[in-house]
């Protein structure tokens, strides 16, 4: 019988089976199952002692109870598991070197991980809005965090069951159209250019059209006007505002594909232009929204502050808004994509956005009687210089991600010319390519995402520490050990017998952990407690490696040893393919 994959959650249910033959565990009992400090087991169940103060009972009283039905469930058998009762009522869970030796061998391929963690999204249809860049402006470094933090945590839901849209909620429909229509008029535009080098003499025109507007009132008011034309559905308009977006799309897709990044839907704010008049109309009679100084405004009487602080969904001129646009946005979400959960990549400035959009969306579907989704606003801090403040360039501007992209792999090129002279110059380029920007990336998602953090170059490519270069060059390490042996990863292993050196079970137990990683990170929706997992997966390779060889003359103590390579080089692989990086043969 292959072992269950995710051993935190088998091993909750276990516990809970067992609770349930005893008259004093609730139905609902939580046993708490966590990965404890390897001193004292590999799993400890916590829940006994919150339930016996609940009770006001003895815990460890409670917890003797437990353990007897926990040792006669037929799942958690002595043959494979090791169970004490610890401190006040604390059971700590051992997985024997056996156990652990057939957990490790069975789990040998990418499919049997993702089915082994769909029990977590299964059966949930999730639209991740993430990116979303303003069209006619170049995408700069306040757009990282949501490109890497979206594109992570979609490849993390739909690994575990769950059914991933990702839609792309450019910002195409915005008073800068204005500007842009009359500075194209005036000056002309050449729109039959490589988008990546046009979309910066874009900016340029607009800089050009808004000094105008601002120097020569009669220039603002008919940008003002071209706005209205285009709003209004003038051909000539939106002829010109398609031609924009795509060219602006075109250079988000060179700087996408690069980053590996992909989208399902770029619906985009001009999707839904049609439909926002009608979600004011609704709110309104719904007395959800009222008039407030010429505004439809939504209160929140039960908020501390949204109670006097309105989200405004009409402004006074009429015009309709990044909120009632949102509003439309989640009504689509559900009704055309059957959303059940729906989850915002964005700058924690917009918190405040997020929770009025959230508060006005639920008393919506209630007041119609439908259910409204799960709402998730995944916010994220500043990448600061040096100096400690939001990063720029030296002449104050914003930092161009292409820009931050090209440099990273120019760094990692240098780095890969010392290492690595003898490779081909194709190759090197290939290698410079995904460690530069697997280095940016890695940096980003390592953080704690509602933290801010410092910018820094020499770090974020050093080999040592908790970075992309480590853990790339970990995985290649793997690489040419199976090179050197003559062998494929997954090769020489079926000799191997059960795992006996300190190192050897730190290293399984660590690969035991993998599961209870990704499901931490579902939670919160936090991939930093990924990275921390790889890198110390990484750290317990390098442990195992420096201190047991691999190609040895006993075929059994080598088959269990490559196992072991194996195994470590798939969950790098996987882990690092869910953060958007992929590992390379060489480097
Ligand atoms: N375009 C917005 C910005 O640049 C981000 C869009 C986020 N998504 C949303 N549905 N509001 O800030």
């Amino acid at each position: 019988m292959t072992p269950a994959f995710d051993l935190q959650y088998s091993i909750t249910t276990w516990i809970q089976e067992s609770a349930q033959e005893l008259p004093d565990f609730p139905e609902n009992f939580d046993p708490v199952v966590r990965p404890a400090d390897p001193r004292f087991g590999d799993f400890q169940a916590n829940g006994v002692l919150p339930l016996a103060k609940q009770l006001k009972t003895n815990p460890r009283q409670l917890a003797t109870a437990l353990m007897e039905k926990i040792a006669a469930h037929p799942s958690l058998s002595e043959e494979h598991f090791d169970l004490t009762i610890a401190g006040p009522g604390f059971i700590n869970i051992r997985l024997k070197p056996a156990f652990l030796t057939a957990w490790t061998s069975a789990f040998n391929d990418p499919d049997r991980l993702a089915d082994g963690l769909d029990h977590l999204y299964r059966g949930k249809t999730v639209v991740m809005d993430f990116s979303g860049p303003n069209t006619a402006k170049q995408m700069h470094v306040g757009h990282i965090r949501s490109t890497v933090i979206g594109e992570a945590i979609s490849r993390l839901l739909s690994f575990c069951g769950a059914k991933v849209v990702r839609d792309n909620h450019i910002g195409d429909w915005g008073t800068q159209f204005g500007i842009l229509l009359l500075a194209c008029k005036r000056f002309g535009f050449d729109f039959d250019q490589d988008p990546v080098t046009a979309l910066p003499a874009l900016e340029d025109l607009y800089r050009q059209g808004n000094q105008l507007v601002e120097e020569d009132p009669e220039a603002k008011s008919e940008a003002r006007q071209e706005l209205v034309l285009l709003q209004n559905g003038d051909e000539e308009r939106l002829e010109i505002w398609k031609k924009i977006n795509e060219l602006s799309q075109g250079a988000f897709n060179d700087l996408y594909r690069r980053l590996g990044v992909s989208f399902d839907l770029t619906l985009g704010e001009s999707h839904y232009r049609d439909q926002v008049a009608g979600v004011c109309e609704q709110l309104e009679s719904l007395k959800i929204a009222e008039e407030s100084d010429g505004a439809l405004v939504v209160f929140h009487p039960e908020h501390p502050r949204f109670n006097e602080q309105p989200f405004i969904i009409r402004k006074s001129d009429g015009a309709s808004n990044y909120a009632t646009t949102d509003l439309a946005t989640v009504a689509y979400r559900c009704e055309e994509l059957g959303a059940s959960e729906i989850i915002y990549v964005t700058d924690g400035r917009q918190q405040d956005h997020f929770e009025q959009l959230f508060l006005t969306v639920n008393k919506w579907f209630a007041a119609s009687g439908k259910e409204a989704p799960a709402l998730r606003h995944v916010w994220f801090g500043t990448i600061l210089g040096e100096g400690g403040k939001a990063i720029k360039t030296r002449s104050g501007g914003s930092v161009k991600l292409r820009d931050l992209i090209d440099e990273g792999v120019e760094r990692a090129r240098l780095i890969v010319d010392e290492k690595n002279p003898d490779l081909p110059d194709e190759e090197k380029d290939s290698i410079a390519e995904a460690v530069g920007i697997g280095a940016i990336r890695y940096a980003d998602l390592m953080q704690n995402r509602t933290h801010d953090y410092v910018f820094s170059w020499d770090k974020m490519l050093s080999f040592d520490g908790n970075t992309a270069p480590y853990l790339l060059y970990a995985a290649a390490r793997i690489h040419a050990i199976f090179r050197k042996a003559g062998l494929q990863p997954g090769e020489g292993e079926e000799q191997g017998d059960a795992l006996q050196t300190e190192e050897e079970i730190l290293l399984a137990r660590q690969l035991a952990l993998f599961p209870a990683a990704v499901a931490q990170v579902t939670q919160d929706l936090r991939p930093h407690f990924l990275c921390t997992y790889l890198f110390e997966l990484a750290n317990a390779f390098s442990s195992f490696y420096n201190a047991n060889r691999v190609m040895v003359d006993n075929p059994a103590e080598q088959g269990r040893r490559l196992m072991l390579c194996s195994r470590t080089l798939l969950f790098l692989k996987t882990g690092l393919h869910l953060l958007g990086i992929e590992t390379l043969e060489k480097m």
